[in-house]
């Protein structure tokens, strides 16, 4: 056991477990894309979709807690492996310049990390905790039900991307992540030893093409929203909400 906690605390282990913790967020990524571009096969299967996962209940929350210890793993070694750089190498060899063969990519992993980060932070105030004041509309989105009384997310989703300010943060949230991951997804196969040198162009591509794919999967829900996609099914619940208010209102009186 104390081995294993020597070797995981090593440089090599924090290595390890960066590229562990990095390639089941990627498998996450990929996964949720998915599951966003349910949107356009229109309000009743992502509803659908969104009210499967509410149901799952507990293993919801096994999941939801193995993604916090997925991201706690990842932003942890990667601070740890930084500062064992910075005492190793404390004056910066290149003298402020940019290195040669270093990618925008990989000169911006840390900095990339961070934005993804507080991105992650508000993208689940703004969608999964549903605090009013961080949406931008004047809509509740807690009060945003289908007929069957399960969370409206189609509407949700339409309503929190037609404010421009929002859907913009999205996107160069989502630009950050992929340039990110375009890197990361390459240099996590160098990390766990995989990287043979025939395979490494098909590696490198691969990641490349990877995350142009996520970035487009993504980037596509905010802009076909500020393009007018789902509209006319927001104001209809909108509609319905107001009519049914009204009718409440008389019956009261
Ligand atoms: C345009 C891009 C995105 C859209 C439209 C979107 C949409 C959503 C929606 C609607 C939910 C709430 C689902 C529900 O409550 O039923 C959600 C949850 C979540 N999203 Fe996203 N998402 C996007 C990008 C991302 C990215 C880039 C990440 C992280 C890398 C991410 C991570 C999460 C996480 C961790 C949750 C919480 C899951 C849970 O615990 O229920 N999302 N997303």
């Amino acid at each position: 056991m104390n081995s294993l906690c020597r070797m995981l605390n090593s440089t090599v282990g924090k290595k390890f477990l960066m590229a562990v913790s990095g390639a089941g967020l990627f498998l996450f990524a990929t996964g949720h894309m998915i599951g966003n571009l349910q949107l356009f096969l229109g309000p009743e299967a992502l509803n659908r979709y969104a009210h499967f996962l509410q149901s799952l209940g507990e293993l919801l929350w096994v999941i939801r807690l193995g993604l916090l210890g997925l991201i706690g793993l990842h932003i942890g070694s990667a601070l740890s492996l930084t500062l064992e750089n910075k005492a190793a190498r404390p004056v910066d060899y290149s003298h402020g310049q940019t290195p040669f063969a270093a990618s925008l990519a990989s000169r911006t992993m840390l900095g990339g990390g961070v934005v993804v980060a507080l991105f992650v932070v508000y993208h689940l105030l703004h969608f999964t905790v549903r605090v009013e004041t961080v949406n931008g509309t004047e809509i509740l989105f807690r009060q945003l039900q289908t007929p069957e009384g399960h969370p409206d997310v189609f509407a949700m989703v339409v309503a929190g991307f037609q404010v421009w300010y929002v859907s913009l943060f999205y996107v160069v949230a989502v630009g950050c992540l992929c340039l990110h991951l375009s890197h990361g997804a390459s240099a996590m196969f160098q990390s766990l030893g995989l990287r043979s040198h025939a395979w490494w162009p098909v590696i490198h591509k691969g990641a490349m093409i990877w995350s142009a794919v996520l970035f487009l999967g993504y980037a596509a829900v905010p802009g076909s929203v500020l393009l007018g996609y789902g509209r006319g099914y927001l104001e209809s619940v909108q509609q319905g909400q107001t009519a049914a208010t009204a009718v409440m209102t008389q019956e009261a009186h």
